[in-house]
Order: C-alpha cells, then structure tokens, then sequence
C-alpha cells in the first residue's frame, strides 16, 4: 500500500501554502513519482477551536504511526492571551517531543535568480547549496540544572550545556548518512577550545567517523570561526553538524544567504524504525505569518520545497524532489515572484495560487 504522508495545514498562511503544496503533490503522483495515501488533521490554534487542545491524542498517535508529516505553521494572535499549555505552539513541541527528532536539517540553497537578494554578494551565493544538522533535543536548552537563584546583587542565572555520547553519536550519524546522499563532506562545528561538551563532541563525531563512515570527509572548526565561514565563503560547505545552540545561531545566519523567509524549509528527524524510515516532520522555517494572511500574499515555497525534501530524505524519490527544485529554479527565473520577493529585479506579482500553479505547470512542461 501507499505510504502515509499525514498534512498539518495549521494556522494562518499554513492552509493557504498547503493547498500548493497539494497540486504538486497530486502531480508528483501521477507522473511517475511515488503516490501517498495523504491523511489530513489539526494542530495549532484550529485544533484548539475544534478541540479545546493544540493537539489531540489521535492526531499525535496519528503522526506516530505515518511515515512523515508535512505542517504548515501554528499560531497567531488570537491565541496569544492563552495558557502556556493550551498554546499553538505546543503542538509543535508535542510532535517533537514524542517523535523524537533529534536532528534537525536547515539548507542553505541559492536560486540564481534570488542571487541579488542575498545578503552577500552574488557571487559569493550563486550556487550554494549547503545543509545545517543541528541538534533539536539536548544540550544547554535542556541541561539541568537550571533556574534563576537568589536575590538582588546575589541572582545567578544558570544553564547547563551537557550533552552524553549517545546524543552526540546519533545526530552525527544522521549528518553522514545525509552527507552521503549529497557531496559526502561533514565539517562539525564546537568550542572544543573552552566548553568540555566540546571536547566530548568532537571525540564522539570521530569515533563515529572511524566505524563506518571513513568514505565521508570529516573536518573540525570552531563554532566562532565557523560563522565567521559561512558569511565569507559558504560554498565551501557541504553538510554542518553542530549542537543544538550553535546550529540556533549559524542557522539564522545561514539563512540570510539565501533570502526570504518564505523560500526556507526544513526537515527534522527521529531514529531509524524498523522500515527504516526515520520518524521525520517536514516544515516551512516561516511561522503562521498572521499580517498576510487570508490574502493570498504568502508565498507557498518553503512548503512546497518541505515537501520535496520529504521525498528525498523519507522516500528515497531524490530524483522526483530534484525536479520539483528544478521547475522552482525556472518559474522563479521567469519572474514570478510573491510579494515577500517583489524586491529582488525583474519581477511580475503573483499571488499564491498563482505561484503554486506556475510551479506545476513547469513541473509539467518538463
Ligand atoms: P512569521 O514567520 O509568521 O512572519 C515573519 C514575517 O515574514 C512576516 O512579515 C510575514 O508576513 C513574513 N512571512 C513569513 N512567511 C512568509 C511567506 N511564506 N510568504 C511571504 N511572507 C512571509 O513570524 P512571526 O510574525 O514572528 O510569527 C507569527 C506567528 O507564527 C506567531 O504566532 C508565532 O508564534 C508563529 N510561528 C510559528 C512557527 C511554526 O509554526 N513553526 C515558527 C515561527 C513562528
Ligand atoms: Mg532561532
């Protein structure tokens, strides 16, 4: 039978992209790439409507048991004055927590055609094509202890940054396997300089290296001298891991490379299951952008891209997510552009159907 692929089209500008992302799907399926038995449902603010809870109990046994979950995004400002633990943004957390993905993918892509929009030079951009593992689920955002104690002169603010072996080696490991599908380079970044946890990271990423993985390139830098990297000469890179709040930082960084926030997607990933398919949750960077919505202004391409790193990381259809890149690459060189991407040159307005449509009718003219 199919593959399940369940759609959390969520709140704000998350229905109006996912319906987008639906076109290309069907058309994906219909011409030669893999077909999905697709499962919708609620999270965020519309299931709090619906249900009085950010994410029911079925629809998180529901994203347990399917074989990847695309979402659009959660929140906005109805929902601001809510319980900590009735808000949208918990259904996020949920999912995370309970498929434990640990590792989450960030690319750094460059569209010829947005070179300008960089915050660097074209040239510098034109061509990049490199991928952030960061890691979702330990270290200082998570240590214990933590808190803020005593009073007055005397507060401390405390946060540990401990990381154990088995945390380190299964995100570095997810980092080879991807870098395997790619140019086969791994350069991991941590402060092995002045953070023991760095020390630890750096032993952890080469013992892995050495059992297993030796036909991958692995390199070292310093966290600092990275970012320092990435904003001078990015295409040098293939495949960054780093932890989880370096790769906060050089992710933001990074995704400034490339441009609007409406063209960023991501993939966050769990353990290998039996199948091995990893549990995974594809998702847009952007949020749920609430000051475009229901006007069809959003731009419905960090979705669409989401979906094609679905295929290529969960579905093995690399060469299906490659052409959905590729007619991306070409509508955008036509001009089409959203308004979040009017600035970059050339440009004719459309709006988010329009761009969606656009894309599937390249997917079909190739
Ligand atoms: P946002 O990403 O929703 O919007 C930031 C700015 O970028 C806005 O001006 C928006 O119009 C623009 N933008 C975002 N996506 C776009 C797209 N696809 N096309 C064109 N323009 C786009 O971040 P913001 O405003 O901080 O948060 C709004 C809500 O979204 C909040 O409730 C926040 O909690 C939630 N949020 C949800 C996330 C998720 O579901 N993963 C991630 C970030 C925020
Ligand atoms: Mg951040």
């Amino acid at each position: 039978s199919d593959p399940t692929l369940l759609i959390l089209p969520g709140d704000g500008i998350g229905p109006e992209v996912m319906a987008e992302v639906r076109k290309v799907i069907e058309w994906t399926g219909a011409n030669g790439g893999p077909r999905f038995d697709v499962q919708e449902d609620l999270a965020g603010g519309c299931a709090y409507d619906a249900h009085g809870t950010p994410l029911t109990d079925g629809t998180m046994a529901r994203a347990l048991a399917a074989d990847a979950v695309l979402l659009g995004a959660v929140g906005g400002p109805r929902y601001d004055a809510l319980d900590f633990s009735l808000k949208p943004e918990r259904a996020l957390l949920r999912l995370r927590k309970e498929m434990d993905l640990f590792a989450n993918l960030r690319p750094a892509q460059c569209f010829d055609a947005l070179k300008d929009f960089s915050s660097l030079k074209p040239e510098l951009v034109s061509g990049l094509d490199m991928m952030i593992v960061r890691e979702l689920t330990s270290g200082v955002y998570f240590g214990e202890p933590r808190g803020v104690t005593g009073e007055g002169d005397g507060r401390v603010g405390i946060n540990t940054h401990r990381y154990a072996a088995p945390e380190i080696a299964r995100v570095a490991r997810a980092a080879f396997d991807l870098a395997r599908r790619r140019q086969g380079r791994v350069c991991s970044m941590e402060k092995s300089n002045v953070m023991e946890a760095g020390i630890l990271w750096r032993e952890v990423v080469e013992e892995v290296h050495r059992d297993g993985y030796e036909d991958v390139e692995l390199s070292h830098m310093l966290a600092d001298a990275g970012g320092m990297q990435i904003v001078r000469a990015p295409k040098q890179f293939d495949v960054i891991l780093t932890d989880n709040l370096f790769g906060d930082m050089l992710s933001d960084v990074a995704a400034m490379l490339t441009g609007s926030l409406g063209m960023l997607p991501s993939a966050s990933l769990g353990a290998p299951r039996e199948n091995d398919r990893p549990r995974a949750l594809y998702e847009p960077v952007h949020g749920s952008a609430p000051d475009i919505a229901g006007q069809g202004k959003a731009n419905p391409i960090a979705c669409i891209l989401s979906f094609a790193m679905a295929l290529r990381y969960s579905f093995d259809a690399g060469e299906a997510a490659t052409r959905i890149e590729r007619a991306v690459e070409a509508v955008l060189a036509d001009g089409v552009r959203t308004g979040d991407l009017m600035q970059a040159e050339g440009g004719r307005p459309a709006t988010t159907a329009q761009m969606g449509d656009a894309i599937v009718g390249k997917l079909s003219g190739t």
